[in-house]
């Protein structure tokens, strides 16, 4: 039976598969667009791309007025870019971003003074877009003799900044045997390993492929650097390795006395053409016995990393709905920003940097067009739950925002992982709708944890209970007869109301809220009011408060003092009629008595034929005694004075009348006597 073996890495890189994607994009879009070059070294691809339009330029003078040019993934140097925007043209730029990054470290070293040695085929089109971005600063060297030797005819390198980068393609046993012909202890060399992980990636697995192989089919255009490369690797290992462009050439080939054949393929060899390749392979297998299942051998080899499995990934490239990201295989991977966030507000860019190394769980392969998906949101669940498993063992405080009120309580959102929490643990009063938490951030801890299942539950009145344990002790601390505080009425009673002092709750008597007579508590505060209180007493072992609400100078007794004195006469108003006598309002806050024998001066049997509530009257004071709050005042002492008043005008008309009357008689005696 043959072994068939396809390397897991063969086929599109992820810079070849973002290019061809661009360019097939632009196709769908409609307009006009030419290639700057043969987009990749595949005349399959490029034919079809012909087909439906692309036009293929070499230079940029030779784009129509209406026409966008595609920049392919070997990437170009800064003059092209000047001479596009110079013609006021427009640009798809599907440079490999691995490429890019050789670019800027060119650039930028090139500013700093450093000479540029370039590892790689100085006519590549990678790397002459290198060395436009160099300013004529830089040298092309194949292998190690030929870097030897830039050091030999220039010594003077020995004493510059040199930079050494290498084209992302280049053999990475070339690059090994350069590294070690680089004069040694020269801290003026940097070295940027540039190859990219794809081809490094790729070759490495060449190697071993070959070396345990007794065919090695390379499949990849004839022009492909990359591929020539891959073949002479493997030639090197297996005699009868063979660079193939197509699965019809599989006919030219002698198979039949292998017991194990190897095949990959360059960056720019889709995955139909390996598929293809496979197939006619199982066509011309058939004749064996043995039969090798090819499809099952493809599907195999592809599966490098699986649905569910947990990978570090780089983040190639962010746009609005997605990030590209490197997971070192051929796919290319994608994380949808469903998957990178709950969060509406949030773009890709808020959450990602093009560089970063990010974690990521696999949810989706696709082995036939190259792509995995994947999932951030997933991890950030996962390492959410651990926290969440670590809150519950150490009771540790977390918060999170309140997504949904579901049946029996909420659901809060604690770093990607939903926890569950009862209705009666959520603090909230009954007669209050928990949709009150919708969208609040809330602090719990975690109480219950389901690892299997995932679930967790929390309880926000944990937290609160220990917010009020701690706030209840510092209370305690610094509490002090007389000391002032602010605080919530909590509650009304009959018999006063409750203040929420701040982890303890103090009472202020109903008889402390106010100096007048009132019913209730509640016709001097409402629930919510924010009163300043003092404490009257304190018993920390009963953890009761007594507090004062009233203040002295609004003593209405104090304003009487000073207003009033006995033998005033004032008005009155009666507010409450008894046997004994009528209780009349003089300020606000002081009654005075008014005894059913100073209501008239007659006897009065019934004080309701005389007073009713609310009528107004004239009194007297007889008696004030602030101590014990009382006040004698008198109907009676002003009708006897007015009895007084009248009795002594009746004496002085009498005398005035003798008087008269003397006089009189007097006159007469005088007139008689003369
Ligand atoms: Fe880019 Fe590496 Fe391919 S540099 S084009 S991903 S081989």
């Amino acid at each position: 039976m043959v072994k068939i073996k396809v390397a897991k890495t063969a086929g599109f890189c992820f810079g070849v598969d973002r290019a061809v994607k661009l360019v097939y994009n632009e196709i769908k879009k409609g307009g006009k667009s030419a290639t700057l070059g043969p987009i990749i070294h595949n005349n399959q691809v490029v034919n079809d791309l012909q087909k439906k339009g692309i036009r293929i330029i070499e230079d940029i003078s030779e784009l129509a007025f209406d026409e966008k040019v595609i920049i392919r993934s070997h990437g170009v140097g800064k003059s092209i870019y000047n001479e596009i925007e110079q013609g006021g043209k427009i640009y798809i730029d599907a440079t490999c971003p691995f490429v890019s990054r050789i670019h800027k470290i060119v650039s930028e070293k090139t500013q700093e003074g450093h000479i540029i040695l370039i590892a790689g085929d100085s006519e590549h089109p990678e790397v002459v877009g290198i060395i436009g971005h160099g300013e004529k600063n830089c040298m092309v060297f194949n292998d190690s003799d030929e870097l030897k030797e830039i050091f030999l005819k220039n010594p003077d390198f020995l004493e510059k900044k040199v930079a050494i980068v290498a084209q992302t393609t280049y053999n990475i046993i070339l690059w090994e045997e350069c590294l070690k012909a680089l004069p040694e202890n020269n801290s003026n060399i940097i070295i940027y390993d540039t190859i990219c992980n794809a081809t490094s990636c790729r070759q490495e697995e060449a190697i071993e492929l070959s070396k345990n192989s007794d065919i090695m089919i390379i499949v990849g255009g004839k022009h492909s650097s990359n591929t020539i490369k891959l073949y002479n690797i493997c030639k090197e290992n297996c005699n009868r390795t063979y660079h193939i462009e197509n699965s019809d050439e599989l006919y030219a080939l002698n198979l039949m006395d292998a017991k194990r054949i190897g095949i990959t393929a360059g960056a720019s060899t889709p995955a139909y053409i390996i598929k293809e390749v496979q197939t006619k392979m199982t066509e011309i297998l058939n004749n064996f016995e043995d039969d090798i299942n090819f499809e099952e051998a493809l599907a195999q080899s592809f599966k490098k990393i699986h649905t569910g499995e947990r990978v570090k990934a780089y983040v190639v490239s962010v746009n609005n709905s997605e990030a590209i990201v490197d997971v070192g295989t051929k796919h290319t991977g994608y994380v949808p920003l469903s998957e990178l966030t709950d969060d509406p507000t949030k773009t890709p860019s808020d959450i990602l940097n093009v560089g970063e190394e990010v974690e990521l769980i696999v949810t989706k392969i696709n082995d036939q067009e190259g792509i995995v998906t994947l999932s951030k949101k997933k991890v950030d669940e996962r390492l959410g739950f651990e926290k969440i498993i670590k809150a519950k063992e150490e009771n540790t405080v977390v918060d999170g925002i309140v997504q949904n009120v579901v049946k029996g309580g909420v659901l809060a959102s604690h770093k990607g992982v939903r926890v569950f929490i009862p209705a009666s643990q959520t603090g909230v009063g009954r007669n209050t709708k928990l949709d009150t938490l919708l969208k609040q951030k809330v602090e719990f801890t975690i109480i219950e944890v389901n690892e299997q299942r995932r679930r967790a539950v929390g309880s926000i009145s944990a937290v609160l209970k220990a917010q009020r344990e701690e706030a209840k002790a510092k209370f305690w601390e610094s509490a002090e007869i007389d000391k002032v505080y602010k605080g919530e009425v909590k509650s009304i009673t009959n018999y006063g109301v409750f203040v929420d002092l701040g982890g303890v709750d103090g009472m202020i008597h109903i008889s402390e809220l106010s100096w007048g007579r009132i019913k209730h508590p509640s016709d001097v505060v409402n629930m919510g009011d924010m009163l300043e209180v003092f404490i009257k007493e304190l018993d920390k072992d009963a953890n009761r408060v007594s507090l004062g609400y009233k203040k002295t100078e609004d003593n209405p007794w104090e304003k009487f003092k000073a207003q009033f004195n006995v033998g005033d006469i004032v008005k009155a108003n009666i507010v409450s009629i008894t046997p004994f006598g009528a209780f009349a309002q003089i300020i606000e806050g002081v009654d005075g008595l008014i005894h059913i024998s100073q209501i008239a001066n007659r006897r009065v049997d019934d004080i309701n034929e005389i007073l009713s509530i609310g009528q107004e009257v004239d009194v007297k004071i007889l008696e004030i005694d602030t101590d014990k709050k009382r006040i004698s005042i008198s109907m009676r002492a002003l009708l006897e004075d007015e009895e007084d008043e009248e009795t002594s005008g009746e004496i002085v008309e009498e005398k005035a009348m003798d008087e008269e009357v003397i006089e009189e008689e007097t006159t007469e005696t005088d007139i008689t006597e003369e």
